[in-house]
C-alpha cells in the first residue's frame, strides 16, 4: 500500500495555525482534489474541522478520541468513518484502497511519518505565519522524484528511499 502525505507547506515549513492553513492557491485546491480523488483521506479531526465538510467522491477517514463528537456525512456524496486511533485509520484504508492519502493535520502528518512512502507536496517560496510544521524532510531519507514548478510555488513529489517503518504506528 502506499501512504502518501499531501500537504501545502511554507518555506519555513509551516502549515497552519491550529485551526487554518495559511494559503489559498486555486491551482493547488483543484490538484488535492484531482489527486485525492476516489481514494480514502485520513485526517486528524481538526483538520476535518477547519475543512467543514465531507468532501464528495472520497471517503474520509477522521481519527478523533471522541468518536461520537464527529457526524457522519448525510448527503449521500460523500463517505466517512470516524476511528479511534491512526493505525485504525490505516488498517481500515488497506481494506478500501492500494492508495492512501494522509492530509494533516500537524499531529497527524509527525504520527503517520514513518508509515509513510511518499510525500505530495506544494512548496511555496514564501514563509508563512503558524504554529503548525510539516515534519522535517530529511534528504538521506527522502528522494525527490518530480518538481512541477510554478509562479511562487512547486508540486514536488518525494519517495522514501527505505522502507516504512510500519511497525512503529501506533
Ligand atoms: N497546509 C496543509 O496542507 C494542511 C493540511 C492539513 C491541516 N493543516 C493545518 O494543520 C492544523 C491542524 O493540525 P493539528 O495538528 O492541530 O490537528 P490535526 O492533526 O488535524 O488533528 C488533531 C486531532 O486529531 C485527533 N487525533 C490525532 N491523532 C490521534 C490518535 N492517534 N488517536 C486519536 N485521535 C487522534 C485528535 O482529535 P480529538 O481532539 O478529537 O481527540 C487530535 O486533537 C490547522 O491549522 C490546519 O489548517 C494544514
Amino acid at each position: 500500500m502506499r501512504i502518501i502525505a499531501i500537504a501545502i507547506v511554507g518555506s519555513n515549513g509551516v502549515i497552519g495555525d491550529g485551526e487554518r492553513q495559511p494559503f489559498e492557491i486555486a491551482e493547488d485546491w483543484a490538484r488535492f482534489k484531482r489527486v485525492t480523488d476516489g481514494h480514502p483521506l485520513v485526517m486528524g479531526r481538526r483538520t476535518h474541522e477547519a475543512i467543514g465538510r465531507w468532501l464528495p467522491g472520497r471517503t474520509t477517514i477522521v481519527i478523533t478520541t471522541n468518536p461520537q463528537r464527529v457526524e457522519l456525512p448525510t448527503d449521500g456524496r460523500a463517505t466517512g468513518h470516524v476511528v479511534a486511533s491512526l493505525s485504525e485509520a490505516l488498517q481500515l484504508a488497506r481494506t478500501l484502497d492500494e492508495e492512501v492519502y494522509v492530509a494533516g493535520g500537524g499531529t497527524v502528518y509527525h504520527e503517520a511519518w514513518p508509515a509513510l512512502t511518499d510525500l505530495d507536496l506544494t512548496e511555496v517560496e514564501a514563509a508563512a505565519e503558524g504554529t503548525v510544521y510539516f515534519p522535517q524532510i530529511d534528504p538521506t531519507e527522502w528522494a525527490e522524484v518530480s518538481r512541477e514548478q510554478r509562479d511562487g510555488f512547486a508540486f514536488v513529489r518525494y519517495t522514501r528511499r527505505g522502507e516504512p517503518g510500519l511497525g512503529s504506528v501506533d
